[in-house]
């Protein structure tokens, strides 16, 4: 891999898009080793992902705009489709994946922290959607992720005007949930990512699936989904351990970590 790190710590996996000279930008290389890198994780040993940027000052810039000026539509339509595509399978990948922004998250690199599970970022952060002044639309999402998190309202603005944010005002109007000093913010990520893989995976995956595939849909379909879901859980070892440790009186017992089964 050129552009992608991959390190494991413990259950964490962190994947660091690594094309510092660009600012991290999203070219078709990238695109395919994120890709292939998320093909890679060992999800028997890995239960939370962090995604970031290498260097100080950005976490994505956005897409190739050297690679995207020559393209004709239907290169265009296929480029669009090539990051969707990876940025989707992120969205609905099996663990969470938390984004840790540290610096500048513009068109794509705003839409890729969207296709995270969380986003959280340090104070130099920068959000925004630039597509227009160059001509285009957001093309990896922006349009229907930006909307649904921050409301359309909010997301047309951001997006007619091109206009940036920073990191306060991201977090005031939702965008992230959190803003760390940038020396803090991987070890921020590290704690979140740490207890969420101390809690029972499976139950944390069915969540993860149960959030995202309910609201795609209505609510009564929605419970449905749920229902299935928690039932799921059930005759795990996880949930007969996780619940024989509550009920046990005796407080002197450790926990023991979940199995994952
Ligand atoms: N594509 C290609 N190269 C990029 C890039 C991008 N999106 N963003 C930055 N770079 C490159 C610059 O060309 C420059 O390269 P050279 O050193 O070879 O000249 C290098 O990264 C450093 O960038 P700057 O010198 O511009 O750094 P700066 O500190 O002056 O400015 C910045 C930083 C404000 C982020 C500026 O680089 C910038 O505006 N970048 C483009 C942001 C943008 O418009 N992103 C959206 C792209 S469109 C998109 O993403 C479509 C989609 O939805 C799929």
């Amino acid at each position: 891999m050129e552009f992608i790190l991959y390190e494991v710590n413990g259950a964490v996996g962190t994947i660091t898009i690594n094309r510092e000279k660009a600012l991290n930008a999203l070219n078709s290389q990238v695109l395919d080793e994120l890709n292939a890198t998320l093909e890679a994780v060992d999800l028997d040993a890995v239960r939370c992902l962090i995604l970031t940027g290498a260097g100080a000052k950005s976490f994505v810039a956005g897409a190739d705009i050297g690679e995207m000026s020559t393209l004709t539509k239907a290169e265009g339509e296929a480029f669009g489709k090539k990051g969707n595509d990876v940025f989707r399978k992120l969205e609905t990948f099996p663990i969470p994946v938390i984004a840790a922004v540290n610096g500048f998250a513009l068109g794509g690199g705003c839409e890729l922290a969207m296709s995270c599970d969380i986003r959280i970022c340090a104070e130099n952060a920068v959000f925004g959607q630039p597509e227009v002044g160059l001509g285009i639309t957001p093309g990896f999402g922006g349009t229907q992720r930006l909307a649904r998190l921050v409301g359309a309202g909010m997301a047309k603005q951001m997006i007619y005007t091109a206009r940036n944010i920073k990191a306060d005002e991201a977090l005031r109007i939702g965008l992230v949930n959190a803003v760390y000093p940038a020396e803090e913010l991987l070890a921020q990520a590290q704690k979140m990512a740490g207890g969420i893989a101390k809690n029972a995976p499976i139950a944390v995956r069915n969540c993860k699936k149960a959030i995202n595939e309910g609201l795609d849909v209505d609510m009564d379909k929605a419970i449905v989904i749920e229902e299935k879901l928690f039932g799921d859980c059930f005759e795990t070892e996880d949930q007969k351990y996780g619940m024989a440790f509550f009920l046990d009186k005796n407080k002197e017992k450790v926990k023991e970590p979940f199995q994952n089964k």
